[in-house]
């Protein structure tokens, strides 16, 4: 351990009363039945995300970044161990009351970009907002920058069938952000991108992040997406294998060096 490897359930410099954390997860737990038994794609996850950060998750494939996500969105309930969103224990809600909190306070973009099919991507985009009962009117004008920033301003008026990958991915990303979350949560936002419009992504989530002060969780396995987080979370097996600040890393292929030791070391201990 040097000084770059921050304990996650430090809580020094928070607010009394919790108001600056937008996530905070306690003993988080998920099993899944697997043959005979069952085992934890989540072990007992400890993390803490003030207001305002940026944090990448990154892990290998089936280290539990898109369960961990899930568990923050609500979208599937934990085994044991809870998860406080700004302020509130959301398994202690009702699914009714968990659905309404997630689409006012979360902006929840999926690795499958679950597009409404007869729905343009203007209309995906607004959806959340529409469902809401909210006035969209007022937020076509920012919806319209964030396509053009996102570069998908031209297919605002196809169908998801219409639309590459890429393009999809892109209108997820406008959909949850949007409705101006609270804390936005993106499981692999850049998967489908070419590196041009991977960095572009990422350079306006920094720009939300910087400017509005937007809290955002976002899962990714590149190092070069993940160094423009400010904090990098490392899952293995479950578990929280490295918590570290991007502000030790030159670059990404540091972050990249560092991460693939992180790796080496977690599968000597496995
Ligand atoms: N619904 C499920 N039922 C059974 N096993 C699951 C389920 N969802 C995820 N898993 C398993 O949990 C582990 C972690 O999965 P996941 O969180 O999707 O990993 P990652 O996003 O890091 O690739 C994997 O071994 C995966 O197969
Ligand atoms: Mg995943």
């Amino acid at each position: 351990m040097n000084g770059s490897i921050r304990k996650t359930n430090n809580s020094v410099g928070v607010a009394a009363g919790g108001a600056e954390i937008a996530v905070k997860t306690t003993g988080l737990t998920k099993k899944y039945r697997r043959g005979d038994g069952e085992f934890a794609a989540l072990s007992n996850v400890d993390l803490t995300i003030e207001r305002g950060e940026f944090v990448a998750i990154m892990g290998a494939s089936g280290s539990g970044k898109s369960t961990l996500l899930h568990l923050i969105a609500g979208l599937t309930r934990p085994t044991s161990g809870s998860v406080e969103v700004e302020g509130k224990r959301i398994f202690d809600c009702g699914d009714r009351e968990l659905t309404i909190f997630r689409r006012r306070r979360l902006g929840v973009v999926f690795q499958s970009y679950n597009l409404i099919p007869h729905l343009t991507a203007e209309e995906n985009i607004l959806f959340p907002l529409r469902a809401d009962g909210r006035d969209v009117a007022s937020t076509l004008e920012k919806m319209r920058g964030l396509s053009a920033e996102l570069d998908i301003l031209q297919q605002l008026g196809q169908y998801p069938d219409s639309l590459s990958g890429g393009q999809q991915q892109r209108v997820a990303l406008a959909r949850g952000l949007c409705a101006d979350p609270a804390v936005l949560l993106a499981d692999e936002p850049t998967g489908n991108l070419d590196w041009t419009s991977g960095q572009n992504v990422c350079r306006v989530l920094n720009k939300l992040n910087r400017e509005e002060g937007r809290t955002i969780a976002l899962v990714t396995h590149e190092p070069a997406v993940a160094v423009w987080a400010r904090r990098v979370v490392v899952l293995s097996d479950g578990e929280i294998a490295a918590d570290m600040s991007t502000s030790e890393f030159s670059d990404a292929s540091a972050l990249a060096a560092r991460y693939q030791e992180i790796a080496r070391r977690e599968s000597r201990s496995n």
